[in-house]
C-alpha cells in the first residue's frame, strides 16, 4: 500500500476505512474485516459515537495496534483549550487505546456559533499542540477547514497542521483549496469519497469504469489517490470492502483524470465550514 509523508515525517496510507454510521456490532464487524483485508488506516470521530465498536474491531483483527494508523476528531461543540484534552481522553478510553496516530479538529469553530471564532481554533490548536508534545498523539490535523480557517490558525500555531480532511469526490473536490494545501504542505484527506453513491450512474464514471473493467467506486477512489489525496471510503459489506481497496492494478489517463476533473457539479453534501450549521 502507498503511503504519504506527512510534514510531521509520519507516514500514511493512501486508502483508509470509513465508518460513520457503522455502529456496534456492525461497527466491529466492518473495522475487524476491513483490517483483516489489508486496510491499515480507520478513520472515526467521536461524534460518530462507535469509538468503542471501532476498538473492539481494531483487538478483533489481531494485527498489532502499532501497524494501525487510528485517527478519531473532536466535535465542534467541544473545542477550547480545556474541553480538548478531556475530549481526547475520553476517546482514548472508549477506544481503548493509549495513543491516537491522527487526531483532527472535525469542524472550525465559524462567525455563525462562536463570538470569537479564530481564538477559539486557537486555543483548541494550542491543545493539541501540547497533547502531541505529551506523546498521546503522533499527528495532529483539521478536517473542513477554508482558506481562512487555516490563514486565522497560522498567525498563533506552532504546528502547521499535518492534514485537512475535506468533501473531496466527482462533482465536488475544491481544487483551490486542494492547491493552497498543498501549498502549504498539508496532506489533504478526502471525505464521502464516492459521495455516499450519490455519483454513480453518471455517463462518465460508467464508460472511464467499463474501458478499465473496474466498478465506477474503484474509479473514484482511483482519481482521487492519483490526486495524491487520501481516499476513506465507508462500507459495511465485505464484498465492497475488498473492492474499495483493489484499486492498485489499473491507473486513470491525463485524459481520464482530466474528465472527472471537469464534471459538473453533484453528490454535494451541503455542508459548508462557514454558514453550516445555523446554530447548534
Ligand atoms: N470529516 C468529516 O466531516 C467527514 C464527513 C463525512 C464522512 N467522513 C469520513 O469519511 C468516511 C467516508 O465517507 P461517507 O461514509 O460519508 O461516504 P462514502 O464512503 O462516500 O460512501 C459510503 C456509502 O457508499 C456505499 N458503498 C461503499 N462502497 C461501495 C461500493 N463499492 N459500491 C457501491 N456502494 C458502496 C456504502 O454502503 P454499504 O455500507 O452498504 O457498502 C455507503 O452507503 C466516513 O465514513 C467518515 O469516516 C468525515
Amino acid at each position: 500500500m502507498k503511503e504519504l509523508i506527512l510534514n510531521d515525517a509520519n507516514k500514511i496510507p493512501i486508502v483508509g476505512f470509513g465508518t460513520y454510521q457503522s455502529l456496534e456490532e456492525e461497527g466491529i464487524e466492518s473495522v475487524d474485516c476491513a483490517i483483516s483485508n489489508g486496510y491499515r488506516l480507520i478513520d472515526t470521530a467521536a461524534f460518530y459515537n462507535n469509538e468503542v465498536a471501532v476498538g473492539k474491531g481494531i483487538k478483533a483483527s489481531g494485527i498489532n495496534r502499532e501497524e494501525i494508523f487510528v485517527t478519531t476528531k473532536l466535535w465542534r461543540e467541544n473545542l477550547g483549550y480545556e474541553v480538548t484534552k478531556t475530549e481526547l481522553e475520553k476517546s482514548l478510553n472508549r477506544l481503548n487505546l493509549d495513543y491516537i496516530d491522527l487526531y483532527l479538529i472535525h469542524w472550525p469553530a465559524n462567525a455563525k456559533n462562536y463570538n470569537n471564532w479564530q481564538k477559539t481554533n486557537a486555543e483548541t490548536w494550542r491543545a493539541m499542540e501540547e497533547l502531541q508534545a505529551d506523546g498521546k498523539i503522533k499527528s495532529i490535523g483539521v478536517s473542513n477547514f477554508f482558506q481562512e480557517h487555516l490563514d486565522a490558525l497560522f498567525q498563533t500555531a506552532k504546528v502547521i497542521p499535518s492534514i485537512n480532511q475535506i468533501e473531496f469526490h466527482p462533482g465536488y473536490w475544491q481544487p483551490e483549496l486542494v492547491e493552497y494545501c498543498k501549498k502549504q504542505n498539508i496532506v489533504v484527506e478526502s471525505w464521502s469519497p464516492l459521495a455516499r453513491g450519490k455519483v454513480f450512474g453518471n455517463e462518465v464514471l460508467e464508460a472511464i469504469s467499463k474501458k478499465h473493467n473496474k466498478s465506477a467506486s474503484q474509479v473514484c477512489l482511483r482519481w482521487i489517490i492519483q490526486h495524491d489525496v487520501i481516499a476513506i471510503p465507508k462500507s459495511t459489506s465485505p464484498k465492497r470492502i475488498v473492492e474499495n481497496i483493489n484499486l492498485f492494478d489499473f491507473e486513470l489517463s491525463a485524459e481520464e483524470m482530466k474528465q472527472i476533473n471537469n464534471l459538473p457539479k453533484m453528490g454535494f453534501s451541503g455542508e459548508l465550514p462557514n454558514t453550516w450549521p445555523d446554530k447548534f
